[in-house]
C-alpha cells in the first residue's frame, strides 16, 4: 500500500445549519479536536502524504484552524456550495497533480479510522477504480443507497431519487471513497445536476464509471465508523464512542480505571502503564503521565506533565505548565499552574503554586498561596530543596526560599529567605490575662443598653408617641432619618414593622 501515493480530499464546506452555531460544523470537537482535523488524522494514518480540505462556509475561520491543527493541508475555497461532485473538483488543482489513489472524505464524520479507508485502497490496488466505503445504520432513512448486482456495485442513489424497492435496501452510501486517481477528474468532470436536488453528486461517478467499464466496488464499515455529525446530539453521541474507544485502548495497554465511563480523555492524553485513574477524572488536552501515577477521584490535569510515581489528588487541578517529577504529591484541592514541582516534594492540601520552582523533597503546607500576580504581570517564586513552608503562608512573588529554608505558619513573605534559615512574616501575638472575660461582658450590656431602647411599637400606636428611637435613628441612619422628617411633618402612622428591619442593622 506504501508504495501507491494518496491525496485525501476533504469535504468540509458546507454550513451544518442544524448545529445552530456561530462556528463552522466541523469545527466542533470531539475530545478537544475538531471533528476535521479527526478526519485529517485517519487519512494521514491511511497513507495520505497531502491533504486538501475544501471550505466555504466560514472559510477565514477555516483556514486559521487547519492553520493551526494540520499546517500542511492546503485548503480549498468551494465559492457556492453546488453538490459533493463539485466540491471535490474545488481541489481539481491537487488532483491533477497526480496521485495513484484519492481518498474523498467528509468533515464532519470525525471517527472514520484507517483501517475501513485502507480497505478501500487495497480495492484500488487490487484494480478498482472507485471503492465506495458503505455501511448499515440501523435506519437507512436520508442516506444513499448502495445498489449492487452481481457482487459489483451499479449505483448509488440518494435517497430524494430512490424507487420503493431501492428505498428498502439497508446498504447505505457512509459518503466516503476512494478513487484511483488516473480516472478521477474525468469521472467528476462526467457528472451532471439532473435529480431531484439540482447538485452535482458525487455518488454519480459510480454509474459514470460503470458505463465506462471501469470496476467499482463497495466496502463495509461499522456503522460507528461512519458516524455523521449533523446536530449536537450527534456530536454528543460520537464523543461518547470516541471516549469509549479511548479507555479500551488504555486499559488494555496496562491503565487501571476504576469507573471507565466517567474518566475523560483529550485526543493527545498520554497515560504510561500502571497508573490508576479513580471515578470523575478529566484529561484536558497535552496530558502526558508516565507511569505508575496515582490520579485520584475528581481531578482535573490539563496540559501537565506527570512523571513516574505521582499521587495527584482528589481534587487536584493541574493546570498548563505543571510539571511533576517523580513521587511528587499533589493533593486535595490545590492548584498547580506553570510550576515544577520536584522529585519527592509534597505539596498536600488547599494550595495554589502558580509560576513557581518546588524544590525536592520541599513540604508546602496547608493553604499556602504563591503570590504570582499584581494585576499587571506575572512573577516567579523559587523554594529551594528540602524547604519547610508552614500552613496559611502568601509567599510574594518574586521571592526566593533557600535549601532548607523554614517559613513559620500564617507568614506573608516578601523578602527572599536564604537556605536554611527561620523566616517569620507575621505579627507577634499578645495575650493578656483575663481581658477576654472583660470584652465579653462590656459587649453583653452594650447589647442589652441597646435592646432596650429600640424596645418595639405597637400596631396602629402614633409613632409621634415613641419618644425613645427619635435620637438613635436620626443619628445613625439617613434613610431612617428621612423617615422621621416625613412621619413628623405628615403625621403618618408607622407600624414596628416599618422601623424593625432598618434598626436591626444598627
Ligand atoms: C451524502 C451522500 C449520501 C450519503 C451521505 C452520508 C452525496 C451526493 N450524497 O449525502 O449518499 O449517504 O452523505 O452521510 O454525496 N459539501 C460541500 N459542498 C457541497 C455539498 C456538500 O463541501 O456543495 C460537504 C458538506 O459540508 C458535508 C459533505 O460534503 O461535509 C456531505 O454533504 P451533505 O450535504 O451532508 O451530503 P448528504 O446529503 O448527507
Ligand atoms: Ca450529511
Amino acid at each position: 500500500m506504501s508504495q501507491r501515493s494518496c491525496l485525501s480530499v476533504i469535504l468540509a464546506a458546507g454550513e451544518g445549519t442544524r448545529m445552530k452555531s456561530a462556528l463552522p460544523k466541523v469545527l466542533h470537537q470531539i475530545a478537544g479536536l475538531p471533528m476535521v482535523a479527526h478526519v485529517v488524522k485517519a487519512a494521514d494514518s491511511a497513507g495520505a502524504s497531502s491533504d486538501a480540505i475544501v471550505i466555504g462556509h466560514g472559510a477565514e475561520e477555516m483556514r486559521k484552524a487547519v492553520a493551526k491543527f494540520a499546517p500542511k493541508a492546503e485548503t480549498f475555497v468551494q465559492e457556492e456550495r453546488l453538490g459533493t461532485a463539485h466540491a471535490v473538483l474545488a481541489a481539481r488543482e491537487a488532483i491533477s497533480r497526480g496521485y495513484d489513489d484519492i481518498l474523498v472524505m467528509f468533515g464532519d464524520t470525525p471517527l472514520i479510522d484507517a483501517e475501513a479507508l485502507n480497505l478501500a485502497r487495497l480495492k484500488l490496488a487490487e484494480g478498482a477504480a472507485v471503492a465506495v466505503i458503505g455501511f448499515r445504520p440501523p435506519l437507512p432513512n436520508g442516506y444513499g443507497r448502495l445498489v449492487e448486482k452481481g457482487g459489483k456495485l451499479i449505483a448509488i442513489r440518494e435517497e430524494k431519487d430512490c424507487s420503493e424497492a431501492e428505498k428498502k435496501i439497508g446498504f447505505c452510501n457512509a459518503g466516503m471513497m476512494a478513487v484511483a486517481g488516473a480516472h478521477a477528474l474525468k469521472l467528476l468532470d462526467a457528472v451532471g445536476n439532473k435529480n431531484a436536488k439540482g447538485e452535482y453528486y458525487l455518488t454519480d461517478i459510480v454509474e459514470i464509471a460503470g458505463a465506462q467499464g471501469l470496476d467499482v466496488v463497495a466496502t463495509e464499515a461499522s456503522f460507528e465508523n461512519a458516524l455523521g455529525i449533523n446536530n449536537r446530539a450527534e456530536l454528543a453521541q460520537a464523543e461518547g464512542i470516541w471516549q469509549a474507544r479511548r479507555r479500551q485502548e488504555a486499559m488494555l495497554s496496562g491503565v487501571t480505571l476504576l469507573a471507565p465511563e466517567t474518566v475523560y480523555f483529550s485526543h493527545d492524553t498520554e497515560i504510561g502503564a500502571d497508573t490508576i485513574v479513580e471515578p470523575n477524572v478529566w484529561f484536558g488536552p497535552g496530558v502526558k503521565i508516565a507511569g505508575g501515577a496515582k490520579i485520584h477521584a475528581f481531578s482535573h490535569i490539563e496540559g501537565a506533565t506527570i512523571a513516574s510515581n505521582c499521587d495527584v489528588g482528589p481534587f487536584a487541578r493541574l493546570r498548563p505548565g505543571a510539571d511533576l517529577r517523580n513521587k511528587a504529591k499533589v493533593g486535595n484541592f490545590c492548584e498547580v499552574k506553570q510550576a515544577v514541582v520536584e522529585e519527592g516534594a509534597k505539596v498536600n492540601h488547599l494550595t495554589y503554586i502558580g509560576d513557581a520552582r518546588v524544590g525536592a523533597g520541599a513540604n508546602i503546607g496547608a493553604g499556602t498561596i504563591t503570590c504570582n500576580y499584581d494585576g499587571y504581570s506575572k512573577f516567579f517564586t523559587d523554594i529551594g530543596e528540602g524547604a519547610f513552608v508552614g500552613s496559611n503562608s502568601s509567599l510574594v512573588a518574586p521571592v526566593s526560599i533557600g535549601k532548607g529554608g523554614y517559613i513559620a505558619s500564617g507568614s506573608v513573605i516578601t523578602e527572599s529567605v536564604p537556605d536554611d534559615a527561620l523566616a517569620f512574616g507575621r505579627a507577634r501575638q499578645k495575650t493578656i490575662p483575663g481581658k477576654g472575660k472583660e470584652l465579653r461582658e462590656r459587649f453583653a450590656s452594650a447589647r442589652r443598653r441597646r435592646r432596650r431602647r429600640l424596645a418595639p411599637i405597637t400596631d396602629g400606636q402614633s409613632a409621634a408617641a415613641v419618644s425613645r428611637p427619635k435620637v438613635a435613628v436620626t443619628s445613625i441612619l439617613p434613610t431612617m432619618a428621612l423617615l422621621k422628617s416625613s412621619r413628623s411633618s405628615a403625621g403618618i402612622q408607622y407600624s414596628r414593622w416599618a422601623l424593625l428591619p432598618a434598626c436591626s442593622t444598627l
